[in-house]
């Protein structure tokens, strides 16, 4: 982990593989998808079924405005899914999400190894300017573990999505590139390597 620490050079780092999905991971994908501790956290909570999974990865194949990757602690067992939306040249901005999926690796700090590895993907290997993303209000998970890399909140969606005949509230996240780089980057390798 030293030499972890020791790497505050803005090289990109990292900490887990990232390996973009083929049709070979499609029903991993869904399994993981499907469990209630996904599903919970997401803006659909249906169970999807094989059909609209492949529509789905068909969409999401020819869209160039999307990327999604499994992670992988060891660069062997598949732990989870993280994915840019809304990829945008112009502004040079995107959203972002994820889960892990693999639930016996949760919670024993992959989801910080992952947020680290995206945060330096975006801006030091694709050279975007602003990174996104929403949560629920009730995932406290999620949203503890944004602000704690700096995320900011930039928005609260009253009532946004509609879902268990219920409307559930949506916030907003965002980080500049200049804020990851100058202010939280460091703070970050150094929590994380502890
Ligand atoms: C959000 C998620 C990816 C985080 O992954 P993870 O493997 O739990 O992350 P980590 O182990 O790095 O833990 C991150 C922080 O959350 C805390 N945490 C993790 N699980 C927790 C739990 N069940 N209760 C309270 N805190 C928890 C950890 O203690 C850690 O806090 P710390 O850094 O202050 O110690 C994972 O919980 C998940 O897949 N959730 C369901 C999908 C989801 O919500 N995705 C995000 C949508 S935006």
């Amino acid at each position: 982990m030293n030499d972890i620490v020791n790497n505050n050079n803005n090289k990109p780092l990292s900490l887990v593989r990232l390996q973009t999905i083929t049709e070979n991971d499609l029903e991993l994908i869904r399994k993981w998808r499907n469990q209630d501790e996904i599903r919970n956290f997401m803006y659909t909570n249906h169970i999807i079924s094989p059909e609209e999974h492949r529509k789905w990865y068909e969409k999401i194949s020819n869209d160039p405005s999307v990327k999604y990757w499994i992670f992988s602690n060891d660069g062997k067992m598949k732990n989870g899914l993280v994915c840019l939306y809304n990829i945008d040249a112009k502004n040079k901005s995107a959203f972002w999400g994820f889960y892990v999926g693999d639930l016996q690796t949760k919670g024993k700090g992959i989801g910080s190894r992952v947020e680290f590895t995206i945060l330096d993907h975006v801006f030091l290997v694709m050279d975007l300017n602003k990174l996104n993303c929403e949560v629920l209000s009730f995932n406290e998970v999620a949203l503890n573990l944004h602000k704690k890399f700096g995320f900011e909140e930039e928005g609260y969606f009253k009532k946004h999505i509609f879902r268990d005949n219920k409307y559930f509230d949506v916030i907003r996240l965002a980080m500049l590139k200049e804020d990851w780089l100058n202010i939280h980057r460091g703070r970050m390798l150094k929590l994380i390597a502890k």
